[in-house]
């Protein structure tokens, strides 16, 4: 259908941020329409990021675990049935991963048909601050005019800086092409122990290939991970059977005869070295994506590193223009584009949002999973707070024990004066889902010892996460 203004907002982009924003806003009984080019909606998160990534994580450790650890279980001849597939005529793990993808996008389309938000398929570009032209993906081109525009138009792949790594998607892949690989590559080397790394280099690595992780930083795991924890995740990875190359630097990546040659110089510059691989992940960060949308024409700002610059109430440099997600300053995660497209949108409707930056946790998908939410303990150390740690192992927790799932602690930190909750920084079994307690307690300005008087069923995972806040607040009992 034609679409029709004007809109009380107008949403640029459909990821996390932007469909989350539009619902909010057609919700609260705003006249909405949300613009997206890609053709379905979900943005990077539901296309190509964080659900076909679960996808691969989750059925690649099924398989390696029916491959590999079913005997150890005593479920015996369960090897015989398994096959190493991708692709199959019954379907595969790429067609497991296509379905998901597929249902929850067509999934949102569904909710803003229920909650009355106009999409509209094309690509956004703005006339002035309160009109915006659409290039409409079916062909020709419409204009929208709205009193409240909200940019959330993601971020992309960032290239690999100077340009010496050109990314074909086949062999010299980014997080969208290691989605895609037809077939398990014998060599793959990562460039960049991030969180992208990890996660595909561990979808890999457990369908068979031999994988090496080139990181230039002497530490895996990405911004804000917790040092103890980088330093036991990278222990537990390699006895996995990833290596890695760490204070190191990619100089190069070249293609010659199939296999890639790939140059690299410790971080201090002292040594080369050159090693091959059949396929390269590219996994050095993503950048703010706004091509095509002619913010210079009406004066929308940007900084330094391209990201839209906005106030602590969404405002860009434009009245009426908000802008939030991957786009503008904080993590790139898909729960913080969420939580900034509903604040942004009760800010347009009443004046007031708000979004608690210090309670966004982060979760890397591997297994065991790693989670934290709050304050590292090398950040604390460095802003002078004076804090108790309380630790507790998974080897001491029944559950994990007998689910023979046992590796990883959970760490607490907690303020020396007052016991209040500061940082929750969990590797182990289940560690994204119960990170979320962790989120919930800091959110009620909660101390250890709350958590410590708090029944835990048994026997259950989270019973490590009682025990670590005991330890924090006096001492636990099974350890
Ligand atoms: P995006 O999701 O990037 O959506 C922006 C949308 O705007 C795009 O669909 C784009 O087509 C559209 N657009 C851009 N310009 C225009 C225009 N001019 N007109 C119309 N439409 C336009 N985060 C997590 O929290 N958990 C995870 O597990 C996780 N896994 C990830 C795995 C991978 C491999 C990757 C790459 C990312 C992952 N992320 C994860 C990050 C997450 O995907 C992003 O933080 C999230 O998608 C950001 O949401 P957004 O709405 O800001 O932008
Ligand atoms: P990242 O910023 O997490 O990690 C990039 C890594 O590459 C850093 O450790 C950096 O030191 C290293 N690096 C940079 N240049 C290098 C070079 N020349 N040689 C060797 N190493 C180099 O970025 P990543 O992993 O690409 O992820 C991008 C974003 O996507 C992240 O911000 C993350 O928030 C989001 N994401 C989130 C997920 C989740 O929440 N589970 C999953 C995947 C992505």
């Amino acid at each position: 259908a034609t679409p029709s203004g004007p809109y009380d907002a107008v949403v640029i982009g459909g990821g996390p941020g932007g469909y989350v924003a539009a619902i909010k806003a057609a919700q609260l009984g705003l006249k909405t329409a949300c613009i997206e080019k890609r053709g379905s909606l979900g943005g990077t998160c539901l296309n190509v990021g964080c659900i076909p990534s679960k996808a691969m994580l989750n059925n690649s450790h099924i398989y390696h675990q029916t491959k590999h650890d079913l005997q150890k279980r005593g479920i015996d001849g369960a090897h015989d049935f398994v096959r190493s597939f991708l692709t199959h005529s019954d379907g595969g793990m790429l067609q497991a991963k296509e379905q998901s993808v597929v249902g929850l996008t067509k999934g949102i389309e569904m909710l803003f048909k229920q909650n009355k938000v106009d999409y509209i398929k094309g690509a956004a570009s703005f006339v002035s601050p309160t009109r915006i032209a659409v290039e409409l993906n079916d062909g020709g081109s419409t204009e929208v005019e709205a009193k409240n525009i909200i940019i959330a138009t993601g971020s992309e792949v960032a290239p690999f800086p100077g340009g010496a790594i050109e990314i074909d998607e086949q062999q010299i892949v980014s997080s969208t092409g290691a989605l895609e690989l037809q077939k398990v590559p014998e060599k793959m080397v990562v460039i960049g122990g991030g969180i992208i790394g990890l996660e595909m280099g561990s979808v890999w690595s457990r369908l068979g290939a031999e994988v090496t992780v080139v990181e230039f930083l002497g530490a895996i795991g990405g911004a804000g991970i917790d040092e103890e924890v980088a330093k036991q995740f990278q222990k537990i990875l390699t006895k996995q059977g990833i290596k890695f190359k760490l204070n190191t630097k990619v100089l190069s990546a070249d293609k010659q005869d199939g296999k890639v040659t790939i140059k690299t110089e410790s971080a201090k510059g002292d040594k080369q070295e050159s090693f091959d691989a059949d396929v390269v992940l590219v996994a050095v960060g993503r950048r703010p994506y706004t091509e095509g949308l002619n913010l210079e024409a009406i004066g929308v700002e940007k900084d330094n590193k391209g990201r839209i610059v906005i106030d602590d109430q969404f405002n860009t440099s434009v009245k009426n223009i908000k802008c939030i997600g991957d786009v503008t300053f904080g993590p790139m995660l898909a729960h913080k584009a969420e939580e900034e497209g509903i604040a942004a949108v009760e800010y347009i409707n009443a004046g007031h949002g708000h979004v608690n930056y210090n309670g966004i946790p982060s979760v890397v998908y591997t297994h065991p999973e790693v989670s934290w939410v709050g304050k590292t303990e090398q950040e604390l150390k460095a802003a002078g707070v004076k804090y108790n740690v309380g630790k507790f192992p998974f080897a001491a927790n029944s559950r994990a024990k007998t689910n023979q799932d046992a590796e990883g602690f959970v760490k607490f930190l907690s303020e020396k004066e007052t016991d209040r909750i500061l940082g929750v920084h969990i590797i182990g079994p289940n560690a994204g889902e119960m990170i979320s307690e962790a989120v919930l307690a800091m959110e009620y300005g909660a101390s250890s010892e709350d958590i410590a008087r708090t029944t835990h069923a048994h026997p259950t995972l989270s019973e490590a996460f009682k025990e670590a806040a005991m330890a924090a607040y006096g001492k636990a009992i099974h350890f």
